[in-house]
């Protein structure tokens, strides 16, 4: 039997579930495996606050270096969260040698080549199947199972947030500040929501999953971003009425021209796979040339799914290195520059407010048409109109900066933007 000695940084939602199931798991990795798990030390900021029953109170401790500079601790799980300190800190562990595990999308992203360096300069592995999609074996399948395809498309929906609020908004017809207020109460968003209604968090687990996909590390600088605040009422509606539910995507391509990546709420055509992905679910849909169309769906988030993927990584980074030390190698994606995409296409969801006078559908028809943009779809219901008349315009797929540019075009005393959306391609 082997004594395996563990630190935990941070004892929150994560790091409690952590305890929580490592006491649950330790008698089965006992018997399946001759390792005895020991939690050695557990770094919390606050000595005095209450901590779940199940957390050893005796291993608490406010001195990093009780985890960091322990010699005797060789695996450590990081659930602190943020940029810093959590990215110093696992660097100094990986640069002493000691495995980290992280759910830490945040510092992964935005500290990839840090982190990665110190891993090689330690030898020692980065796990961060948590970072992205909770209890999803995503980094696994991207890693591991998928080696022998060119991905060269993913979309994902990765902010339970967010799809938890549109999919009230759609089922309920509720507009989206109550049901950000609801969400807030029921401790399902933060009470600063910032980071997933705008789309960061899902900007910052796109980097990640972007980066293995395409083995090219895509910088979250690269990556355009749109939040969902701006979705209305009115927009759930006409889509649902053009056959499209509306979904924070995360997307990604790498074609022969580029990469090209954006967050953004878009219409997902209601037989696509992504639009039945509901409430706090995660679900990230990829296209590889030998296996196709994929899927993966699950739990994205919450103190469980994520802390059982956590101790999922320590017991396989246990397995991979406990007893040869050598640690599992980590695949390095290219540095270079990466080369993005100069436009885009796809379908264009417009919702505008008008006058109610006549040449005005003519004017806008004409400005889209001079732009080479189709229309696929308009509506105008009339017991929406409030002030004037609502139009709402599906397009066919057309170039990005065509549109735009059609839009720019149309005449400001004549119509209001209201909204525009990217359309989901329906999966062929
Ligand atoms: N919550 C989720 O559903 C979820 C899902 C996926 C991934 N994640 C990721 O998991 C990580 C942890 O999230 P969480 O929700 O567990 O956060 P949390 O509840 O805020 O817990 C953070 C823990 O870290 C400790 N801590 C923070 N800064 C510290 C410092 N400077 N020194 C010592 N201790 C410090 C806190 O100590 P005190 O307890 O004393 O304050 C707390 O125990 C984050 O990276 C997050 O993105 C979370």
């Amino acid at each position: 039997m082997k004594t395996i000695h563990i630190g935990l940084l941070g004892c929150g939602n994560i790091g409690s579930g952590v305890t929580k199931l490592l006491g649950e798991m330790s008698a089965s990795i006992r018997e399946s495996y001759q390792y005895e798990l020991v939690l050695k030390s557990i770094l919390v900021r606050d000595l005095t606050k209450q901590r779940p029953e199940y957390v050893d109170t005796a291993l608490l401790t406010a001195d990093k270096d009780k985890v960091l500079r322990d010699p005797e601790i060789c695996y450590v799980v990081e659930c602190l969260g943020g940029e810093h300190p959590s990215t110093e800190w696992m660097c100094e562990a990986l640069r002493a040698g000691k495995h980290v595990i992280t759910a830490n999308k945040m510092a992964l992203a935005l500290h990839w080549r840090e982190l990665h360096e110190a891993s090689e300069a330690g030898h020692a592995t980065l796990y961060y199947e948590a970072a992205v999609g909770g209890a999803m074996p995503i980094i696994k399948i991207l890693n591991d199972s998928l080696q022998a395809n060119r991905i060269d498309k993913l979309t994902a929906i990765i902010n339970g947030t967010t799809n938890y609020l549109l999919t009230r908004m759609t089922d309920e017809g509720l507009d989206y500040l109550d049901v950000l207020k609801d969400a807030q109460a029921l401790g399902l968003a933060e009470p600063d929501p910032t980071a997933d209604v705008e789309g960061e968090d899902a900007m910052y687990k796109l980097s990640i999953l972007a980066s293995l996909a395409f083995h090219q590390h895509l910088p979250v600088s690269a990556i355009e971003r749109e939040g969902v605040t701006h979705i209305t009422q009115d927009d759930i509606r006409n889509a649902r009425e053009l056959g499209y539910h509306i979904k924070l995507l995360a997307h990604a391509t790498n074609t022969a021209e580029g990469m090209d990546a954006y967050v953004s709420p878009m219409l997902v055509p209601i037989m696509h796979p992504l639009s039945s992905v509901n409430g706090a679910f995660n679900a990230v849909f990829l296209h590889g040339h030998a296996c196709g169309d994929m899927m993966i769906y699950g739990r994205g988030a919450g103190s469980a799914p994520t802390a059982g993927a956590m101790v999922s990584d320590l017991i396989n980074a246990i397995l991979q290195t406990a007893d040869d030390q050598s640690p599992q190698k980590l695949a390095r994606e290219n540095e270079d520059p990466v080369p993005m995409m100069s436009d885009r296409v796809s379908a264009f969801y417009i919702r505008l407010s008008a006058q109610d006078a006549t040449g005005v559908l003519a004017h806008v028809a004409a400005s889209l048409s001079s732009h080479q943009i189709g229309v696929k779809a308009l509506l105008q219901p009339v017991e929406r109109a409030k002030e004037g008349a609502q139009i709402t315009i599906l397009t066919h797929p057309a170039s990005e900066k065509s549109v735009r540019a059609a839009i720019a075009a149309f005449d400001k005393e004549l119509v209001r933007v209201m909204n525009v959306l990217r359309v989901e391609a329906p999966v062929v």
